[in-house]
């Protein structure tokens, strides 16, 4: 039988600030959309399980990503949300600092600060079609190497051009991983999503794990069904679920150890017409049945009263896998 990560890593403050260093501030993770970041000086300050992370589009186009957290006593160089700012200065006693975040001046502390000593502390920023992604390592893998062949499977559908068209957001009091575990299986999709379940041909549904940072699930879909029989899942905060001519990317954000934001990002082709209303009501419903099911499971964890059962390798394969990564994460790097 597939053994399932021990319950308390769904429950543990300690062990969700383990995940924060070992598998959160080491992987490539979503982050935003180009659209949020077009202009020169259009930034995004958002925290990612924890990590508060400042993207900003330079003068010269490029995109800089640094911690929110200055170097003096801990202030904001950009309130968290999106905007525009000209330059890096701190909120809080307004320390400047250039582009790459090096100290330009410490303000009435003369010259008794060391600029090289204080500066903010960069992370690794970079594009992927209408995606942004930053990895809290400095020197990662490029991101199109660690994405592998998620690329050309997604460059198919002709992703590189999609234009941004919607944003949904919304939080579950789940622990992230309760969240993921439920949409890396269909085992459930009979029981609680009567309208997707409809759309497609669940026993044509299969699961394949290409590569080890991402799955596929994939199925017949029924005449006429507002969605396409694609799900990806990469490790650890993207679900791309694809549609006819449009995408909904799906961004999780742990907000702590039993509280998760997840992000919808609606793209279209623009071949399409312009009526997603369809493919909004299908995942919104979706959305609305599993966060119904994912409270109640979380709340079952937290009671202390669940013992691990068995995973279906059938059914539950991508499980398997997700937990597998998440231990094996954690168990090298803490
Ligand atoms: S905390 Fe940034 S200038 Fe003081
Ligand atoms: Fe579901």
């Amino acid at each position: 039988m597939l053994r399932q990560l021990d319950p308390l890593a769904y429950v543990s403050e300690g062990f969700y600030q383990r995940e924060r260093t070992s598998v959160w501030s080491t992987q490539w993770l979503l982050a935003a959309v180009t659209n949020e970041l077009e202009k020169p000086g259009e930034y995004v300050a958002r925290s990612i399980a924890g990590w508060p992370v400042l993207i900003r589009r330079n003068a010269d186009h490029q995109l800089t990503a640094f911690l929110n957290v200055c170097p003096h006593r801990g202030g904001p160089i950009a309130w968290p949300g999106e905007g525009r700012i000209g330059n890096l200065v701190c909120r809080y006693h307004g320390w400047a600092f250039d582009s790459d975040g090096r100290l330009l001046s410490a303000r009435d502390f003369g010259d008794q600060v060391c600029a090289d000593e204080h500066s903010l502390t960069p992370l690794s920023v970079d594009e992927w079609g209408p995606l942004v992604f930053v990895n809290l390592n400095p020197s990662p893998h490029a991101l199109l190497e660690s994405l592998g062949g998620l690329v050309a499977l997604i460059s198919r559908l002709d992703f590189e051009r999609f234009v941004h068209v919607r944003r949904i957001s919304r939080e579950i009091d789940c622990n992230w991983k309760t969240y993921v575990d439920n949409y890396l299986e269909a085992y459930h999709v009979p029981l609680i999503h009567p309208l997707l379940g409809a759309a497609i041909d669940i026993e044509s549904y299969t699961i394949d794990i290409p590569e080890p940072s991402f799955c596929v699930h994939s199925a017949r879909t029924a005449e006429g069904a507002p969605n396409s029989g694609l799900w990806i899942f990469r490790y650890p905060n993207i679900a791309l679920n694809v549609y006819p001519g449009a995408m909904n990317v799906e961004r999780v954000e742990p907000i702590d150890h039993a509280r998760t934001r997840i992000v919808y990002d609606y793209f279209t082709n623009g071949d399409t017409d312009d009526d997603i209303s369809a493919m909004l009501h299908m995942s919104n419903v979706t959305l609305d049945e599993d966060q119904a099911m994912v409270e109640v499971v979380q709340a079952n964890l937290d009671s202390g009263a669940y013992r691990p059962g068995p995973l279906s390798p059938r059914h539950e394969m991508a499980l398997h896998w997700f937990q597998n990564r998440i231990r094996t994460d954690v168990e090298e790097t803490t």
